[in-house]
């Protein structure tokens, strides 16, 4: 049996960042992932440029039954640290929106600079071979993979979440914590599209229409962009809002974002002859105009509508209410919400309370980022964290 000062479960964002940070400190480090090449979901990220940090990263843009766990992790290592070591590789990158940082080339650099820094600290990366078994005791854990067993005074557990199981994606990191007596908080599908039935299927004749909306659920809001789709609701606005959405909930979409109160009256009032068909396509896409004029029962010219109508017209364009049926699910999800619950572990160290040299970090952990690169900057803070410790 090999013997080593810490095991890594997943060469993901968080495994190979903690693994670097931990084996430049001189610590003997091996990280095992079933996968056949390490970082496969960075590979994917971002269209393929990996959208790797978010500028606008505080804590109250992750998900998390503990809101304030992820903030001692995020405080010590930020977006401005991240891109000191992009910098660093000579990898150019670009703000694209709303604070996202996107690699210029390919995500691929992000991949070979987190195998550049292991192997700066001498970490081995075990690949292509599945993990078998995993035991504690006389306080280390022995790792069996393949034909071989290693052995470790320190495990991290950083397989991720379930989401996009054909790309090798597992609930492993949960079974694994649960054998260990951790808690899990029930993970669900994030970062989704939501679909829709009954008669919301109608509006699968959208597919493919896209507009800037605010969409709700509960407190939380979004102004992005929402697509219709052929199975019901996507784009930014919609995967963002799929993370605070629960099932049986509804969810209300503003269709027509910062109008003022009064506005299709006041159009009544400047060209009473335009028809209700014109003045909505002229601010929503055409053929979302004409569903949602038909839904209304809006037709004719704005002179032939009383201003109560109008206003009622305003009211349901202003919140326009959607009952999803469920969403696409884990195939089809960016990440999971939930998972091995915060209330486990130092957020300090990201080690936990109950088993002295067990860590868990990144997606694996009961922390959740927006859309936008905060997830990366979570699996990069945690893996850090955990990499300082162990
Ligand atoms: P990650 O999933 O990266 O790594 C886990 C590793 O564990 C994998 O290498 C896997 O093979 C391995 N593993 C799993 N089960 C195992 C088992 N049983 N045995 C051995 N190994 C196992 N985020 C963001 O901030 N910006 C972005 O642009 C994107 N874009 C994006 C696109 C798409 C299509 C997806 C699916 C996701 C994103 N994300 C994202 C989310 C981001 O990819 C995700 O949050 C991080 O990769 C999480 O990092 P982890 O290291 O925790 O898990």
């Amino acid at each position: 049996m090999s013997d080593y000062d810490a095991i890594v479960l997943g060469a993901g964002a968080a495994g190979l960042m903690c693994a670097g940070v931990a084996g430049q400190r001189g610590r003997h480090v091996l990280v095992i992932d079933h996968a056949d090449r390490p970082g496969k979901k960075i590979l994917i990220s971002g269209g393929g440029r990996c959208n790797f940090t978010n500028t606008g990263t505080v804590p109250d843009r992750f998900v998390s039954a503990n809101p304030h766990f992820a903030r001692s992790a995020l405080a010590r290592y930020t977006p401005a640290d991240f891109l000191d070591l992009v910098e660093a590789y000579g990898i150019a990158w670009h703000e694209k929106t709303l604070g996202q940082l996107f690699c210029d080339g390919s995500a691929r650099q992000i991949v070979e600079m987190l195998m550049a820094e292991c192997a700066k600290g001498g970490v081995e990366v075990a690949l292509g071979r599945p993990i078998t078994g995993v035991d504690h005791g006389d306080g280390r854990f022995r790792v069996t993979y393949g034909e071989r067993t290693v052995s470790a005074p320190a495990l991290v557990i950083a397989t991720g979440g379930p989401s996009i199981p054909k790309m090798g994606a597992t609930g492993f990191a949960y079974d694994l914590a649960r054998r260990f007596g951790l808690k899990v908080v029930e993970p669900r599908p994030a970062l989704v599209p939501l679909t829709l039935g009954g008669d919301e299927l109608l509006f699968r004749e959208l597919s493919g229409v896209a507009t800037e909306v605010v969409a709700r659920a509960g407190t939380a809001s979004f102004r992005e962009a929402a697509l219709f789709t052929h199975h019901g609701l996507s784009g930014p606005a919609i995967l963002q809002i799929s993370t605070y959405w629960r099932h049986g909930d509804p969810i209300a979409i503003d269709f027509l974002p910062g109008r003022a109160l009064g506005w299709l009256k006041q159009l009544k009032r400047d060209a009473p002859r335009a028809t209700v068909a014109r003045t909505l396509g002229a601010a929503l896409p055409e053929r979302l105009a004409a569903a949602l004029g038909e839904r209304l029962a809006l037709t004719g010219t704005l002179a032939d509508l009383s201003d109560a109508k109008l206003a009622a017209a305003e009211t349901q364009l202003g919140a326009w209410r959607f009952n999803p049926t469920g969403t696409q699910g884990f195939a089809k999800a960016e990440v999971t919400v939930g998972g091995i619950s915060t209330a486990e572990l130092s957020s300090k160290t990201m080690e936990a309370r109950r088993l002295s040299g067990l860590y868990a970090i990144g997606e694996a952990v009961d922390v959740t980022g927006w859309l936008g690169g905060y997830n990366f900057q979570w699996a990069w803070a945690s893996g850090v964290a955990a990499g300082q410790a162990i």
